[in-house]
């Protein structure tokens, strides 16, 4: 199919005109709120549970207004449609891009069918086989060789096949069945696999080996790591004797595989019996919600993780249909242009006030950076603006403690999302202060902090708290900071799966702008290539050392003359 060209956004009426209106615009909101008391009101959205204040970020009625209009010249409706009905909008790898398909209900009308296939059908059928392991494992019902329940299941993947199951275990920790566990091994460093099978026991391990591609280096050397401790152990406990046939019987109870290449699966040594399958169409970085999520639904149980898939399904909607004045993904997709394109802005914070979330940074990083960190677009044209922002983050209030002096006084724009849930999985008070609700206090500082960064403290209001004329300058904050706050009731699987599916369609609306294709990953082979290369080097061959350039070359001499085993 021939690739059409993006729109590009700078020679739209709208992008002129926003550069115009950024270039006569006075940030200013303390006037703002002292002249509109609906300011709040009226510039605060909802999708599904998440309530989200945007009135603290740096735009008028007028901002917000040229906006949706950029998103409306540069075809972004079509886009989403695109997307959902399954076209191939990931044009560099040909492929759809329908991780939406994975959350729709069952039963969903009129029936997802693409190039022929009944997408719904296949979806349906995967997470039946899925939960019904769930199921089978939760139950003690799947055993280990011995006969013995499972008691950890260790996810070994990385990228998408392991930052998100990561994070949603660690999210939904008060919904893990007690005396079951999810370790996660992704880093080829040998220490990550060795630390964390180090005291489990063999006989009640059950390994998930996830990738989607199932060539991925690190999975499959940690994968083979695990098999080969998993031998060690069992038959040092007696367990299985010294046969082929043995470690092959050990494999099957304790290993099973994600993956969309069951070829490989079985070529590893994994039965296809217990594999389950996903799609080219769902990237890594989008497949928390197809079997990838295996470990995930094991932890909290397919009724959770049921809930999980509609909270996502609910802004799949609210994308598709809410008009784009409402649509909460895309005005902040539209606001981060703003921050990008507009105000400069390099990087932004994505602030959790919520331990659960404390792996969402993390997995944002992948789910934005692999996406829009590109320099060409989707018809291989450069692209006409800059791109993707650096995400980063820290649960709050740790980060207080540790960067947000630049936020409030460093020379850098950084908008900051803050995202908090009302009710804490653990409501605990503080009775030798006073009884205090340390949920309460803990949101106290979530309010304060946005508060601070909007509306910062003038010089006159350091000079009438006394400070001396010298540290005045010092201690007065600039404001005008701006942040996105979104709360919801509770950390609930439904709410989770709605903050992920939220980012995701924030990271397609500025792709879209930018008419990136924000689901291929060209950017991560060129390194991957090279290390397979550059091995022979490490391990001694001298003839590939002296193959190497000046600074390599130095960088593995030295290596090589201070390695000890
Ligand atoms: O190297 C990048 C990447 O391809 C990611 O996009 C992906 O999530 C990760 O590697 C893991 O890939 P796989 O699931 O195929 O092992």
């Amino acid at each position: 199919m021939p690739v059409n060209t993006p729109i590009d956004a700078t020679t739209t009426d709208a992008w002129t005109s926003l550069t115009g209106h950024q270039q006569e615009l006075v940030p200013d909101l303390r006037g703002w709120f002292a002249t509109d008391p609906a300011r709040a009101e009226r510039l605060t959205r909802t999708v599904g549970d998440l309530h989200v204040d945007l009135s603290k970020n740096l735009v008028t009625d007028e901002t917000l207004r040229l906006l949706v209009a950029l998103a409306d010249q540069v075809g972004l409706e079509d886009r989403i449609e695109a997307m959902v009905r399954g076209d191939r909008i990931n044009v560099t790898e040909d492929r759809a891009v329908l991780h939406t398909a994975l959350r729709r209900p069952a039963g969903a009308e009129p029936p997802l069918v693409v190039d022929g296939q009944d997408v719904d059908a296949d979806v349906q059928a995967e997470l039946t086989k899925m939960y019904a392991f769930a199921d089978e494992v939760r139950s003690g019902r799947w055993t280990g060789i011995t006969g013995k329940p499972v008691r950890t299941v260790v996810n070994i993947g990385i990228g998408g096949s392991d930052l998100g199951p990561v994070m949603a275990y660690e999210a939904l920790a008060p919904y893990v069945q007690d005396g079951l566990e999810v370790r996660f091994v992704s880093n080829i460093d040998p220490s990550d696999v060795a630390e964390t099978v180090a005291g489990l026991d063999p006989e009640t391990t059950l390994f998930i080996v996830a990738s989607k591609t199932f060539g991925t280096l690190e999975t499959l050397t940690n994968a083979r790591l695990a098999r080969a401790w998993l031998w060690e152990r069992l038959a040092a406990a007696g367990a299985i004797g010294d046969t082929d046939e043995a470690r092959t019987q050990a494999v099957a109870r304790h290993f099973v595989a994600v993956s969309t290449a069951l070829d490989k699966v079985a070529a590893f040594g994994i039965d296809p019996a217990n594999a389950f399958g996903f799609w080219d169409w769902v990237g890594g970085r989008y497949s928390l919600d197809s079997a990838i999520g295996t470990s995930l639904a094991i932890a909290v149980g397919p009724a959770a993780f049921g809930e999980m898939l509609a909270g996502f399904h609910t802004v799949d909607e609210h994308l598709r249909t809410a008009p784009f004045d409402q649509n909460v993904p895309v005005l902040m997709g539209l606001l981060n242009v703003w921050y990008v394109n507009f105000l400069g802005a390099h990087t932004h914070a994505v602030l959790p006030y919520a331990q659960h979330l404390h792996r969402f940074p993390a997995y944002l990083q992948q789910l934005t950076m692999e996406s829009n960190g590109k320099s060409v677009r989707w018809d291989g044209s450069p692209v006409t603006t800059d791109t993707g922002e650096i995400f980063w983050g820290e649960p709050g209030t740790n980060g207080q403690h540790a960067f947000y002096q630049l936020i409030h006084q460093g020379t850098r724009l950084i908008p900051a999302d803050f995202i908090a849930v009302a009710t804490p999985a653990h409501p605990l008070r503080d009775a030798a202060a006073g009884d205090v609700d340390v949920h309460e206090l803990f949101l106290a500082n979530f309010f304060a902090q946005t508060k601070a960064l909007a509306f910062g403290k003038t010089a006159e209001e350091v000079r009438a708290e006394g400070t001396a004329e010298d540290v005045v300058p010092a201690r007065v904050f600039s404001g005008n900071r701006p942040t996105t706050s979104v709360l919801a009731p509770a950390l609930t699987p439904g709410v989770l799966g709605q903050l992920i599916a939220l980012y995701e369609h924030i990271t397609f609306v500025q792709g879209v702008v930018w008419g990136i294709d924000s689901f291929d990953q060209w950017g991560v082979e060129l390194g991957k290539k090279l290390a397979l290369e550059i091995a022979p080097a490490v391990a001694g061959d001298r003839g590939a050392v002296a193959e190497q350039d000046p600074s390599t070359r130095g960088l593995i001499e030295y290596y090589l003359a201070h390695r000890t085993r």
